[in-house]
């Protein structure tokens, strides 16, 4: 097969993993910067361009957007879609995603375990705003953060009002969220490539940050998911709609709790400490369901 990787690091980690295993297994591998790819719509027509020259088609893409260049990213994404390339993740759930409150709400919607989360306008009652998350100390997140910056942990009801204030001020979309205070610092990343968990970490924050992300230095470590963990990452996949995916889930008292679904998330810390082969796992992937027919995207929100 012809696999496209859409990566602007062609010396990422987990794009050279994905390169090295595809080509070993027979593929043809070419890594696009999709920050650099051009194209042109019209009618029954999708070129998509690279370096002054029209980019042949592709059996399958992997996208690895980044969060800042979601919107750029999937543009390029769907162009490939249109020229009948199989993804790995579609342009469509990748957008989903990237958008905190609306994954909140399609999760809820199907039935997988995530903090309680309140979202109003300035015009509400900041007292009940509190109340509803559950009292201070509460979590206050704007809606299109990434590696922990944006997210805030508010102590006390004053602190909680003052950063909502000072938030609608700036006019920055945040949801208000219940704090997980049992496993605060701690979180679980379960890999999912095509309905299965391939590999779970956990990842503690070094100092006594509540965040856990690496980019906060977080460390990680081999851990192993209970049956009702390995499910719910599994059904935060499916209802976000990304068969290839990185779930973040806390342990609380009243079951594991998403926090997001990553459409590219790193492999290299999961195949570090575990000792699994993601990349293989995501390849095979590929190699089984390329062949047949897209499916259409039945999310619904
Ligand atoms: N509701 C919460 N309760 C406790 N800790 C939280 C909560 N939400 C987020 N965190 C901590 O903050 C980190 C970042 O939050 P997350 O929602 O994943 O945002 P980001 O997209 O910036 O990674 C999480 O990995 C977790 O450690
Ligand atoms: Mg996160």
């Amino acid at each position: 097969m012809r696999i496209a990787i859409l990566s602007k690091g062609s010396l990422n980690y987990t794009t050279k993993r994905l390169r090295e295993v595809a080509e070993s297994r027979g593929h043809e591998v070419v890594v696009v910067n999709y920050a650099k790819c051009y194209i042109t719509v019209e009618r029954g027509n999708p070129v998509i361009y690279y370096k002054g020259e029209v980019v042949a088609k592709f059996d399958a893409i992997i996208p690895r957007i980044a969060q800042s260049y979601t919107e750029y990213g999937t543009a390029v994404v769907r162009q490939f879609e249109m020229q009948g390339a199989f993804t790995t993740g579609s342009s469509i759930a990748i957008n989903r995603s990237r958008d905190k409150l609306r994954s909140y709400q399609i999760m809820a919607r199907h039935d997988v375990g995530i903090p309680k989360t309140v979202f109003a306008r300035e015009t509400a009652n900041l007292d009940e705003i509190v109340e509803l998350a559950g009292g201070a100390p509460l979590i206050i997140k704007v809606a299109r953060g990434t590696h922990g910056n944006g997210v805030v942990l508010a102590e006390t009801r004053k602190a909680a009002i003052a950063v909502m204030q000072a938030f609608y001020v700036e006019g920055v979309n945040f949801m208000v969220q219940q704090f997980v205070a049992e496993s605060a610092g701690t979180d679980i990343r379960a890999l999912v490539v095509g309905g299965r968990v391939v590999a779970s970490i956990e990842r503690q924050s070094l100092d006594d940050d509540f965040r856990s992300n690496t980019h906060q230095g977080g460390v990680g470590k081999a851990v192993k998911l209970t049956p009702e963990e390995e499910k719910m990452a599994i059904k935060a996949a499916r209802a976000m709609g990304l068969p290839v995916c990185g779930v973040d889930m806390m342990r609380s008292s009243d079951g594991p709790k998403v926090l997001e679904v990553n459409s590219s998330a790193s492999i290299m810390t999961p195949e570090r400490v575990t000792g699994r082969d993601v990349a293989t796992k995501i390849i095979e992937y590929i190699e089984h369901n390329a062949k047949s027919k897209p499916k259409k995207d039945k999310v619904g929100a």
